[in-house]
Order: structure tokens, then sequence, then C-alpha cells
């Protein structure tokens, strides 16, 4: 078993170390950079893929976040509406023609999901998956599959496998956008030449482990968490909430940004960590300080340089610059090291937590 972990004292803090090796190996030999486009077999042809209205994605927990993500990048790539239900939500009836379903999976072995396929199958449209697993139920099941090529993923709590699900979203989204001539060829080499430059961003942010570390020795004893980010960076909010969770057993609460003062900011008291992700846009600086005048601590994670996040607080983590959207999957890697890192000072069985399984084939 130690031997498995690379020396690592646990498998998800190794995974979590693996992310730059994934994105790479997810995005090897599918950019064409003369065209600005993407090489995926998407099981359509080009008028099918012309005539497309609308995408419905369907996920469960971690893969539901990562869908969450579409909802937001793909109107702007491909001008393409895009719905995300959880799996065990889902309802069929609400399937149109002209409409992509798109199950995420990193096992593409969840009953939920593959049950919730099944019927949305039954209304006669196209299906893609994104996996990890070669050959599993899930690919058996639908048109086409992109595999995301993360390696084996042992911890319970999906790290590399999300950062991997992101990146096949960012390359579905550019390739509709091309196909569909809504991004420009110039655009599409833009945001794939910002895309390649992502493991080594990962990997600077891998670097701030002891500061990220230190962060979570501060508020290890915290009795709640938040998470809020907006846009692009609220499904990440979500997903850094649930890690918390899932590993450290600490209630906490992914927020879009705007909504705390609806309702969360009364439960703000002195000392209430509120992870703030501020690296889209700058509505978000009005809620940091929203949290701070009620005594509440932000601990942001904000592009280097960043003056306005530095004033309103002295707990900023700093990320390398990008663009917004890819921000999504460093903010990402920084809030697996806090959850990983306060669940390993409060001494949780990190791997396999408690009531969880890696992969649920029930109902
Ligand atoms: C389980 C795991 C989660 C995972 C979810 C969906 O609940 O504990 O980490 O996100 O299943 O798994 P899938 O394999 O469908 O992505």
């Amino acid at each position: 078993d130690a031997a498995e972990r690379g020396g690592y004292p646990h498998f998800m803090l190794k995974e979590i170390h693996e992310q730059p090796r994934a994105v790479q190996e997810t995005l090897a030999g599918r950019i064409s950079e003369m065209e600005g486009d993407v090489r995926l077999d998407l099981g359509l042809n080009q008028w099918e893929i012309q005539t497309l209205q609308r995408v419905s994605i369907l996920a469960c927990g971690t893969s539901y976040h990562a869908g969450l993500l579409a909802r937001y990048f793909f109107p702007r790539t491909a001008g393409l509406p895009v719905d995300v239900e959880v799996a065990s939500e889902f309802q069929h009836m609400q399937l149109r023609p002209g409409t992509l379903l798109v199950a995420i999976s990193q096992s593409g072995e969840t009953a939920d999901t593959l049950m919730a396929l099944k019927k949305a199958k039954t209304c006669g449209v196209k299906s893609l998956a994104i996996t990890n697993v070669v050959g599993s139920s899930i690919t058996e099941i639908v048109d086409a599959t992109i595999y995301t090529r993360c390696g084996p993923e042992i911890g319970v709590a999906a790290t590399k496998t999300f950062v991997g699900q992101l990146v096949a979203l960012f390359l579905l989204g550019i390739r509709l956008g091309r196909a569909r001539n809504h991004l420009l060829p110039e655009q599409g080499r833009r945001l794939l030449g910002e895309l390649s430059r992502l493991p080594g961003l990962i990997q600077a942010v891998l670097e701030r482990r002891d500061q990220i570390r230190e962060i979570a020795q501060r508020f290890s004893g915290a009795d709640i968490y938040f998470f809020i980010g907006r846009d692009i960076l609220y499904p990440i909010a979500l997903e850094g909430a649930l890690k918390m969770k899932e590993i450290a057993y600490i209630p906490a609460e992914g927020y879009p940004a705007g909504e705390l003062k609806h309702g969360p900011l009364a439960l703000i008291t002195e000392g209430t960590p509120v992870v703030a992700f501020a690296t889209c846009g700058e509505k978000i600086y009005s809620n940091m300080k929203e949290v701070r005048a009620r005594g509440g601590e932000v601990i942001a994670f904000a592009a280097e340089g960043d003056r306005e996040a530095a004033e309103i607080t002295d707990t900023v983590v700093e990320l390398p610059n990008t663009l917004p959207v890819f921000s999504a999957v460093l903010c990402t890697v920084g809030a697996q090291l806090l959850a990983y890192y306060t669940a390993q000072i409060l001494g949780r069985d990190i791997d396999k937590p408690r009531n969880l399984a890696k992969s649920v084939t029930v109902e």
C-alpha cells in the first residue's frame, strides 16, 4: 500500500499532485493548433452539431459540479444553452429533439447516472459520456465517449478526475463552438493556448501547499465553513464545500457569492471562515467586505498582484494569472489542498471517509 502511495501519506494527496499530468494526458493529441480546434469524436455529423438546440447534462456528486461549469462555458463558446441535472432527479420528459445528452461519471458505474441515461435515451436523443474508466458500463449505453486520462483514482473523494472532467468539458465546448462557427479560429487558438499552460499553472498552485496547510491549521476548529464564488467559480464553491464535508466532516456551504446576503450571512459570526474564489470579476469584493463587516474571516484565492483582495483580507493565496474560466481549475486545486490538510490535522480517514463509497452502484 505504502509503495502504491508513492511516498505520499494518502492516495488523495498523491492524486492531487498527479493533476498536472492528468491534464497533460487528457489534452494529448486532441489540440489542433493551426485550426484553433479540437480533435474529438462526438458521434455526431457536422449537420447534427450545427442544428443542436441545447445540451443536457446528467451526473452525481463531484461530476455534477463539473457539469455545472459547462452551463457557463458552452453558451459562451458554442451559443448552446445547457441544463444540468442531478441524475437521481432527472425528468426525461423534458428532452426535446436537438438535445445532446452528456453523462459525466468518473467510474462509469454510478447507478443513478446509468438509470437516468437509459431513461433519457428512450427520447431518441444522441448521447455522449465523459468517464475515466475504459470500457465501463456507461460507455456501452452512449453513442460516443470522451475519456479523461487521469489514471486510476483510489481516494474516495474525487480530485484528479474532477479536473480531468473540467478539461474534457473545455475541449468539448471549444469543439462545439468551432463546428458551429460560434468561435473563430483565433478565439479557439487563444483558449487552447491558455489551456495548454494549465499543467504548469497547477504545479505553481501545488507549490503553495505550505501556506494552505497553515490556513487549514488556523481554521481546523471551525464548526462551519463557507465557500463563495460567482459565475464559473460558483460550481467550484460547491465542490470546495463538498470536499470539506466529505473528508474533514466539517459542515460546509457552497454559495453563489451574491446570495450570501439573502440568508447565510446570518450564520457568519466572529471568526467564521469564508473561502472566496476571487479570480473572476470585481463583484465578489463587496461580498468579501460584507463577511468582514460581520467579523468573518475571508480566505481569498486571488490572482497574483490582486491588491483589492489584499486590502480586504490578510489571508490571500495567490494564484498564477490565466483566463477566468481556467482559473476555476486553479481554485479547485487550492480547495482540495485546504480540505486535505484540514482532514489530516483532524486525524480523519482521508482515503476512506465514513459512510461513503468510491462508486455507488445502487439507486
Ligand atoms: C460517489 C463518490 C463521489 C463521486 C460520485 C459520482 O458518491 O464518493 O466522489 O463524485 O460517487 O461518481 P462518478 O463515478 O459517477 O463520477
